[in-house]
This record gives structure tokens, sequence and C-alpha cells, in this order.
């Protein structure tokens, strides 16, 4: 069982860093499902090849997966962009390419989130030298206030205001990617404030 976002401080007397629910697991179950559809309605006779962005995908593609009627393989690529912190630098890194050739076929990219847009925007790149036959993107979540590349997801899970988010697969410096939904972190006032 996943833990829940009711997230306790560890000790007593220090700032407590705290996690507030943002969008609870029912209604990310509830928009995989209709996501699920919309995906296969798009492209009902089609072998769907989801590729997986490490390793904040892996609980949102797992469950679309499941949600997805129909051939469907997958795989995942691993992109580095974020340091430990809640600041992008920037700069993004192939850190593991996929392990099959995406050449003519039908991928739907699934990242966690669309934030500054730049690991989308150097992916897509990347995938489009590829030749795939299609190639869609599908995001939980987008923070457009945040955007500095000119990219769009097909996809979208939530909307979500310029908040730090950790759980279901998002992470702060790797903690939190086990809680069953998404809340939005607070820091303790020892440290930095997220962006
Ligand atoms: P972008 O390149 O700025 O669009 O950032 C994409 C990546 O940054 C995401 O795949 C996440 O790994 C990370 N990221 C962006 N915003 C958040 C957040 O609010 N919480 C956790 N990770 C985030
Ligand atoms: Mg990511």
């Amino acid at each position: 069982m996943a833990q829940r976002t009711k997230y306790q401080p560890r000790s007593k007397g220090k700032a407590a860093e705290s996690v507030r629910t943002l969008i609870s697991h029912a209604q990310i179950e509830r928009r995989i499902a209709e996501l699920a559809k919309e995906i296969r309605g798009d492209f009902p006779n089609e072998r769907l090849h989801l590729v997986g962005v490490l390793k904040g995908s892996v609980f949102f593609l797992a469950d679309l997966a499941r949600q997805i009627s129909g051939e469907l393989s997958i795989d995942f690529i691993s992109v580095s962009s974020y340091g430990g912190g809640t600041h992008s630098s920037g700069e993004v890194k192939l850190t593991r390419d996929l392990d099959s050739s995406i050449e003519g076929k039908t991928v739907i990219v699934v990242e966690d989130i669309l934030d500054t847009g730049m690991t989308l925007e150097y992916l897509l790149r990347v995938f489009e030298q590829r030749k795939p036959r299609r190639l869609r993107v599908a995001v939980l979540l987008d923070k457009p206030e945040r955007r500095v590349a000119r990219v769009r997801a097909d996809y979208v899970g939530f909307t979500i205001p310029n908040e730090f988010v950790v759980g279901y697969g998002l992470d702060y410096a790797e903690r939190y990617r086990n809680l069953a939904d998404v809340g939005v972190l607070t820091l303790g006032t020892r440290e930095k404030k997220p962006a």
C-alpha cells in the first residue's frame, strides 16, 4: 500500500517540511482512465509505443498502459535536467537511451510534468530524428506558467499552478515518489523555498 500524502515532520523543534494534497489518488485514477480512452480513440487500430521518461513517469505510465486497450509496447529513456533540488539547470542530458528503435512506430512520450518544457523540447528533437510514424506527448501535470520552450502536450492530466509538487512518481531530491497523491511541497525554514 502506497503512503498517503499526510506527511509528518521527522523532528521536533526544526521547521517542518510538509506536503499538502493537491490531487488525490482517486482523481488521478479517474483522469488516467479518461486519457487512456482518448488516446486509444485517436489511434483505434495502431499498436501504441509508450516511451516513459525515467523516473518520474513510472507510476503514470504503469497506470496509463493498463487502461489502454489493444496492442501496446513500452520503453524508457532517462534524461537529467534537475540537480538534487527544485530549480532546473536548463541543461538536458541523455543518461539512458531507449532499448529499441522507434522508427515507423506510433510513439506516445509519457512524462510526469511539463514545466519549463526544456526536457520535452530536447526529447522531441531527438525522437523526431529517429523517424517515428507519429509522435505524441502525454503528461500527467502541466505547469504552463513556467514554460520557456515552445512545446505542448497532446494529452494533459491536470493543469496546475506554479508550485513545486511531489508524489505519484514526482520527487524532491529522490524523496516522496511513493506518495499516492500529488501534493505541494513546503520545505522547512532552514531550507530554500521551492521554485
Ligand atoms: P522541464 O524540463 O522544466 O519541463 O522539467 C521537466 C522535469 O523537471 C520533470 O520531468 C520533473 O522531473 C522535473 N520537475 C519539474 N517541475 C517539478 C515539480 O514541481 N516537482 C517535481 N519535479 C519537477
Ligand atoms: Mg521527469
